[in-house]
């Protein structure tokens, strides 16, 4: 019998496997498709490696401001998907590596569990029996497909894509329509807009970026309203064809041109078809439900990352694997949602951690508030132009420490991590006016920040 399953090899399921593997567990990881699963195949690391090119080109086409010109910058997209591909090759080699290091076995197929045994459970796989005393469930989510006619039948024909088919698109389109303003459809409409495509975005809401801090997200939307592109807030798409997206407005019918359209209305965890009803795991609105241990109902069976729908961050998937490995070990860890940092890509980035100010006026939460533009920032001014990046500090008043920190502008996906550690840490400002940051860096906004504050 082994000592540990894992069912998926994503951040949550290899990372999993190589802690457990580390301290010396018999472990074994069944994937079915690739190892890295959507982050490193067809999500975080393709789509940076993609904006970086994008910043790359940006750079060379609208450098003028910063004194430098280049006479008819080109952006090959055949290059851009190519590089991408090798990136994503090296990565997943690596992952491959420390799984052989850490004395993993990688089972290349879908595992389902199957039922219980003595002291286990068994999962098959590969047409054979494993027993094991430890399962952890890391199977990820996929795309959301609506049920908007034509949806289905645009994936089929090529013309309508999720996060994994516009990863791949080789040409540069003249429009691209994309459906749901959240994380993925920002991202990449930063990207073709930056590359030449004309794009729009039709959300549902009256905001973009879901429940990222209202002040910030209105700040990137007239950012991106600046750069050109167009966003059709409060819009309910009815219907996708070769070449449109119809859409409806305050009841009135609507549509938009659309040589590709990118579907990015959100995830759903993959709890199908992997034997959860043999053992009993419990679902809620279709994710595993877990505790703060990333343990299920089940005794002894764990679910991770994507899949239990609590924080669909390859981070905090990263987090929660490392708490449930500890669990098994039998040493005492836990989750703290509350210090997850999420990042927005977009240029300018955005980065969050902690609760925004509409979570703290809806739990009826006291609050102090300071908001320091990043131009306070000698880094900043040498190398942004006319940038309205922001820091927002949200403190309790009677502890005096971070409830949340929301970042618009340069490096905001690096300084966040700063952020998040006051936080974790629970420094208080005082504690935090104390620490020394390196001049000149963006970062030293914070600083700023945590002085500014009455
Ligand atoms: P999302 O939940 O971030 O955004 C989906 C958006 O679509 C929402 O604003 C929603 O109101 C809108 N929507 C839903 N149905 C719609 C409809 N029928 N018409 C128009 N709008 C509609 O989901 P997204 O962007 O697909 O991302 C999925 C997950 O991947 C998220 O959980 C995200 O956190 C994660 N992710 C994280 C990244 C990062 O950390 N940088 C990058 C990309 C994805």
């Amino acid at each position: 019998m082994h000592d540990l399953i894992i069912i998926g090899g994503g951040p949550g399921g290899y990372l999993a496997a190589e802690r457990a593997g580390h301290a010396g567990l018999d472990v074994v990881l069944f994937e079915k498709n690739k190892l890295g699963g959507v982050c490193l195949n067809e999500g975080c690391i393709p789509s940076k490696t993609l904006l970086n090119s994008a910043k790359v080109f940006e750079h060379a086409a609208h450098g003028e401001v910063f004194g430098v010109t280049s006479e008819n910058a080109q952006i090959d997209q055949k290059k851009v998907i190519a590089r991408k591909n090798k990136v994503v090759r090296i990565l997943v080699a690596g992952v491959k590596a420390a799984m052989k290091k850490h004395n993993v076995t990688v089972i290349a197929d879908r595992a389902v569990i199957t039922g219980k045994v003595a002291g286990g459970y068994k999962v098959e796989a590969e047409g054979k029996t494993y027993e094991t005393k430890a399962i952890i469930i890391a199977t990820g989510s996929d795309a959301l497909v609506p049920p908007i006619p034509g949806a289905r039948e645009g994936l089929e024909a090529g013309y309508v894509l999720t996060n994994r088919e516009i990863l791949d698109l080789d040409v540069i389109p003249e429009t691209m329509t994309i459906v749901g303003g959240g994380v993925i459809g920002l991202e990449m409409a930063s990207y073709f807009q930056t590359v030449g495509t004309k794009v729009t975005v039709v959300e549902m809401l009256d905001h973009i970026a879901g429940a990222t801090d209202r002040e910030i997200s209105n700040l990137l939307l007239k950012n991106y309203e600046k750069k050109g592109i167009t966003f059709h807030l409060g819009c309910k798409v009815t219907g996708i064809e070769k070449g449109r997206v119809l859409y409806e407005q305050d009841g009135e019918q609507k549509s938009v041109e659309a040589e590709y359209t990118l579907l990015s209305i959100g995830r759903r965890a993959n709890t199908n078809l992997i034997g959860l009803e043999s053992i009993g795991v419990y679902t809620e609105r279709g994710a595993i439900v877990t505790d703060e241990q990333g343990l299920t109902n089940v005794p002894n069976v764990y679910a991770v990352g994507d899949v239990n729908g609590r924080c669909m961050l390859a981070h905090a998937a990263y987090r929660e694997a490392e708490v449930a490995v500890s669990t098994i070990l039998g040493k005492k860890d836990m989750m703290r949602y509350n210090a997850v940092p999420s990042v927005i890509y977009t240029n300018p980035e955005v980065a969050s951690v902690g609760f925004s100010e509409e979570e703290l006026i809806e739990k009826g939460m006291a609050y102090k508030k300071q908001v320091t533009p990043m131009s306070y920032s000698g880094r900043y001014q040498a190398e942004t132009d006319k940038g309205d990046g922001i820091c927002k500090l949200l403190v309790d008043p009677e502890t005096n420490r971070l409830l949340g920190v929301h970042l618009l502008g340069s490096y905001a996906s690096e300084i966040i991590l700063a952020a998040g550690t006051f936080i974790e840490t629970e420094m208080t400002v005082d504690d935090i006016r104390e620490v020394v940051f390196a001049h000149p860096t963006v970062s030293e906004v914070l600083r700023e920040a945590v002085f500014q504050l009455e």
